[in-house]
């Protein structure tokens, strides 16, 4: 198996397996009981808090535990919501993670103005756009620094500068950037991570706040009473090892990526002319979605599945019938595009040959594909 959709999720890193035995042994107590065990699984989850903090220039207490990203971009959203009602405008990029667009929708629907940042020729947030929406009544910006389905890097830092002028907070969602790419942390109020997109395992994630946040989970009053519940200690201490493992391999791992984008769009335009990738130029290596001529991507990745290529569609399939991607109409393609388009993305371990063999099955299931356009498998 060729497996190309680390966007979706990665492999756990062998180093984290290894020692996930080791820690459940050794920090298997609540870290909230106040015997000698449970102090010994406290100070894990309080280095470990340390450790992202002073990464991200914040303090310890702003350094907020989850379960994944969808958690922490719920808690940051709604929570803001409600510590803040008085301010009744979201200003969102249209190419939101939903995990960020149907909590704001939520709010939408409770009575909040929402106002959707105009997108610019190269795919990123239209700045003069920004600056006319933004108003003492936005409650926050909210803008995903690596898109997902189309790898686009937004200028954060610019957004941030921006936000901070007029005094309103930023939220960027950074679970496709982190680990891999720099972030502008100190123009970012809040921020979202997952574990299980920088190798570590599902169900744990962190949130960076700054100020309060009115909680969205009560009960024991953990995460210093922003999120209750027993911290996940195993996952807390694998999200540590996995940046750990990440900060040495990142320059690698893009230079790498570069190279490896570079065989793949040249490939697949070599083969298929009338391909279309998205926003080429200003996106990350890592992620490369190209839009098939007449075939469907939900086809074509069932098919390449079968034979041996990992890959996703940027359309959700949630009923069995595709929806065209809302990040891909957003970027101005027509639905019958939005729905053609297929999603590669890179591990560290990435290599030259499987890209080339990933654009061989391709090109050859597109070409059987398109004989039978019009036809769903
Ligand atoms: C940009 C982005 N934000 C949020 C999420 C949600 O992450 P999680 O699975 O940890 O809830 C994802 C996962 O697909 C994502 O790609």
């Amino acid at each position: 198996m060729i497996y190309l959709d680390n966007a979706a999720t990665t492999k756990v890193f062998p180093e984290i397996i290894q020692n996930v035995k080791i820690w459940s042994e050794e920090f298997f107590a609540n870290p909230n009981s106040i015997h000698p065990n449970g102090q010994k699984s406290r100070r894990a989850v309080e280095q470990t808090r340390h450790f992202f903090s002073d990464y991200s220039g914040c303090k310890p207490e702003d350094i907020i535990f989850t379960s994944c990203a969808t958690e922490s971009n719920n808690t940051i959203i709604k929570g803001l919501a409600e510590k803040y009602p008085s301010k009744d405008e979201i200003l969102l990029s249209p190419i939101e993670h939903k995990s960020v667009l149907y909590p704001v929708m939520y709010l939408k629907r409770k009575g909040f103005k929402v106002k959707f940042l105009k997108i610019d020729n190269s795919g990123r947030i239209d700045l003069d756009d920004l600056k006319k929406k933004i108003s003492n009544k936005t409650l926050f910006v909210g803008v995903i620094h690596v898109n997902n389905e189309t790898g686009v890097v937004q200028d954060l830092e610019t957004i941030g500068k921006i936000c901070k002028e007029r005094k309103v907070l930023f939220f960027s969602d950074v679970v496709q950037s982190f680990g891999r790419i720099d972030i502008p942390f100190s123009y970012i109020d809040f921020f979202s991570v997952s574990g299980h997109k920088i190798n570590a395992p599902k169900g744990v994630g962190f949130l960076k706040k700054s100020g309060e946040l009115i909680p969205l989970l009560h009960g024991g009053g953990q995460e210093f009473g922003v999120r209750s519940g027993t911290e996940n200690v195993i996952g807390i201490l694998s999200i540590k090892e996995a940046l750990d493992i990440w900060l040495k391999r990142k320059e690698n791992f893009i230079k790498r990526s570069k190279n490896l984008e570079n065989i793949l769009i040249k490939q697949l335009k070599e083969y298929i002319p009338e391909i279309k990738i998205v926003s080429e130029g200003y996106k990350v290596p890592y992620i490369t979605t190209a839009i098939f001529p007449d075939v469907k991507g939900q086809d074509m990745v069932m098919a390449l599945g079968r034979a041996g290529v990992e890959v996703s569609s940027g359309s959700a399939c949630s009923t069995g019938s595709p929806t065209p991607s809302h990040v891909l109409l957003s970027y101005g393609f027509s639905e019958e595009e939005a729905l053609r388009g297929v999603r590669f993305s890179f591990e560290v371990e990435t290599k030259e040959e499987d890209i080339i063999k990933a654009v061989e099955k391709t090109v050859e299931i597109y070409k059987k594909l398109k004989r039978f356009t019009g036809f769903s498998l």
